[in-house]
């Protein structure tokens, strides 16, 4: 089978066969070849298990140049909107695809202020869970309650249920989260406050003591809201193809995006935050040596990965792996935390940058190497560090739900597959077996 270019086309030959196919041109990264007729023009599927190398849609909301270490939201640089922008105005920029003006973003920040509190029904879900549930399963019942709590925003299809549907995820979400970790915690729930921004009252309604004030520095603030934006999309990663993938179905935002929270919660994607500090803590705890550590990793069979390393898309430094690196020592500084799991951290990643293992399969450090060690100086256990990053990501979720919706050449996702078991055979009854 060999394939090659024509102009805009490509000539495919399967043997006698010889095929043309339409090319998608990219305005920047890889252009597309369209297969969708290789079946029913040679009887044989794509199979690219992984999608190592299959694009699913065409989109116009995030840029990555995995070799040159660049990320771009709606064509601006990662490192800008880090710098100058907020969480909510990221949001924006994605799900419309614009910054918006100073009156479009106060009036979207005050409807998702208006929309942050959740009613009494709502609160008591949170009491039938346990308290050492898991806070991803509690999040992603509470955003799947969702649909059941709002009908009126469920209909894919109807433009103003979908900005309802939008705005109550982003608004609620915060809260659903800081609820979770307080009712892990025993705590009394608190309610959010009008005129308090986005990240104060998340902040303050995760952490508030009774009785007490909640006062942090505002690089508490603005360090989470800059690990939010760090997070806030990243192309056709495992839980937005998963969200995508759902919707494709026509379901609506919230069961999707509930989807996208399931498939965050593995180790090997949203899930590594919490897994880098287990393993630093790991290191710390047993004395173990960053070589060492690192020499267990290299004998694949002790099982270990270097988690917070290795990315499909990056084959060079992660740009937001550079960013959260240079806040953790910034943020740990403000608030006067020495935190012994931040050397370490920078002990590995010097020993893995220098070994030929990680070289040769270009593996650097991840966004989630360094995150959870800011996310320890605020406060959080290990066990919110996927939460948090779910709710960063949520305006991606959001975005790509969209666009998918009203992509016109959006049809249901339906991987084939190519067999593999058996041939037909008679079904023996259960008498004629025989044991074994
Ligand atoms: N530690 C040790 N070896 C690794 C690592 C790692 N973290 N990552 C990849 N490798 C090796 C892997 O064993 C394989 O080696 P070989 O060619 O000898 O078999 C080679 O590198 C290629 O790895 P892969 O697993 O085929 O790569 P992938 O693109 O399928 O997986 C990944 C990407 C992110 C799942 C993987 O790098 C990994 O497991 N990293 C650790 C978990 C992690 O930090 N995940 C967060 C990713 S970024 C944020 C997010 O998506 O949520």
């Amino acid at each position: 089978m060999a394939a090659a270019e024509n102009a805009s086309k490509v000539r495919l030959k399967v043997g006698d066969k010889s095929l043309e196919l339409a090319t998608t041109r990219a305005t920047a990264g890889a252009d597309g070849i369209v297969i969708s007729p290789l079946m029913s023009r040679t009887g044989l599927v794509a199979l690219d298990p992984g999608y190592l190398n299959t694009a699913a849609c065409t989109s116009e909301i995030t840029f990555i140049d995995g070799d040159a270490g660049v990320l771009r939201y709606r064509g601006y640089p990662i490192e800008q909107l880090a710098e100058r922008s907020t969480f909510l105005e990221v949001a924006l920029l994605l799900i419309r695809g614009d910054l918006p003006s100073r009156a479009e973003l106060e009036g979207f920040e005050a409807r998702i202020d208006k929309h942050m509190y959740l009613s009494d029904d709502f609160r008591q879900i949170f009491s039938v869970m346990p308290r050492r549930a898991h806070p991803m399963a509690t999040l992603g019942a509470a955003i799947n309650m969702m649909a059941g709590f709002y009908p009126e925003s469920l209909d894919p299809l109807d433009p103003s249920a979908v900005r309802l549907a939008t705005a109550l995820m982003l608004a609620k979400m915060p809260t659903i989260i800081s609820y979770i970790y307080r009712r892990a915690q025993g705590n009394a729930l608190l309610y959010p406050q009008q005129g308090q921004s986005y990240i104060q009252n998340f902040a303050r309604m995760t952490f508030q003591l009774p009785g007490e004030r909640f006062d942090v520095p505002d690089v508490f603030y603005r360090a989470l809201d800059t690990l939010l934006i760090l997070h806030a999309d990243h192309e056709q990663n495992c839980s937005t193809s998963s969200v995508r993938m759902i919707g494709s179905a026509r379901t609506n935002l919230f069961m999707s995006v509930a989807g996208g929270v399931a498939a965050l919660s593995g180790p090997l994607h949203g899930g590594a935050n919490e897994s880098v500090l287990e393993m630093l803590s790991h290191i710390r705890d047993n004395g173990i040596s960053p070589k060492e550590f690192m020499a267990k990793v290299k004998n694949k069979s002790a099982g270990a990965r270097l988690m917070g390393f290795g990315h499909r898309v990056y084959k060079s430094y992660d740009p937001r792996a550079a960013i959260v690196k240079k806040l953790a020592d910034a943020v740990l500084e403000a608030l006067g935390v020495r935190d012994e799991l931040l050397d370490i951290a920078h002990e590995v990643e010097q020993v893995a940058l220098s070994d030929d293992y990680f070289a040769e399969r270009r593996l650097y450090p991840n966004v989630d190497f360094y995150t959870g060690i800011i996310y320890r100086a605020m406060g959080f256990p290990g066990s919110m560090f996927t939460p948090l990053f779910a709710l960063g990501r949520l305006p991606g979720w959001i975005a790509q739900w969209r666009e998918m919706i009203n992509d016109p050449a959006g049809r249901i996702g339906r991987p084939r597959q190519v067999y593999v078991g058996l041939g037909e055979r008679d079904y023996v009854p259960l008498g004629e077996r025989g044991d074994d």
